[in-house]
């Protein structure tokens, strides 16, 4: 194998995933950032999905060649039957799933978190906690909060070749703020 190619193939997502919790912000940019890496098939699965159907919309348009899915169900990650048959409906339609990643608390066949720190997403808008983004912001060695796009790479690194030796670990992505606390 050339070595360039190498690199590029340790960084390549193979198979099919299915991202819990995938509607909301963050869950949107990784899966994203799983199709541009390779993904063969995506089935995203939210106690809301309606919300994401713009984004799936657009990701199939950018994707014509990968399968790229949403339960239009809800489904409570907290319900084992409606994941169960969450799980079962994605096999059919995708074949076989390889990465399970939920951003309602990470799971996986190597089982790895993500920890991150104050993100911009829903959660945190508004102008009744202004005040305390700016707190956050001005607390934190970076100097700001974080954008979701910014939690991809950690993904990246664990859905990938690249981390297939990582295990049981807790990745903080917080721009710095751990050093704070
Ligand atoms: N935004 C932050 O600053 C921040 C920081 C640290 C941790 N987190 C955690 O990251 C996760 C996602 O972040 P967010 O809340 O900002 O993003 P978000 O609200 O944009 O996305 C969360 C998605 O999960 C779905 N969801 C919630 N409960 C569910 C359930 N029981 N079953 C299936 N889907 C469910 C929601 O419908 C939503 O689409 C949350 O667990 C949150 O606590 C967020």
């Amino acid at each position: 194998m050339k070595p360039r190619r190498g690199a590029k193939d340790r960084f390549t997502v193979k198979g099919n995933a299915i991202v819990a919790g995938g509607a909301g912000t963050p869950g949107i940019r990784a899966c994203d950032a799983l199709l541009e890496h390779g993904l063969s098939g995506l089935m995203m699965i939210d106690l809301n999905p309606a919300v994401a159907k713009k984004e799936i919309a657009a990701m199939q348009a950018k994707f014509p060649d990968a399968q790229v899915r949403a339960l239009d169900r809800p489904v409570d990650v907290t319900d084992e039957e409606a994941v169960e048959a969450a799980v079962e409906d994605a096999t059919r339609e995708l074949g076989p799933i390889t990465t399970l990643i939920s951003f309602v608390g990470v799971y996986d066949i190597r089982t790895n978190t993500i920890s991150p720190g104050y993100m911009d997403t829903i959660l945190n808008e508004g102008d009744e906690i202004m005040k305390h983004r700016e707190i956050w912001a001005a607390r934190n060695p970076s100097g700001r909060t974080g954008s979701p796009s910014e939690l991809t790479g950690t993904v990246l690194l664990l859905a990938s070749d690249a981390g297939t030796y990582i295990n049981g670990m807790d990745i903080v992505v917080d721009g710095g703020q751990i050093l704070f606390s």
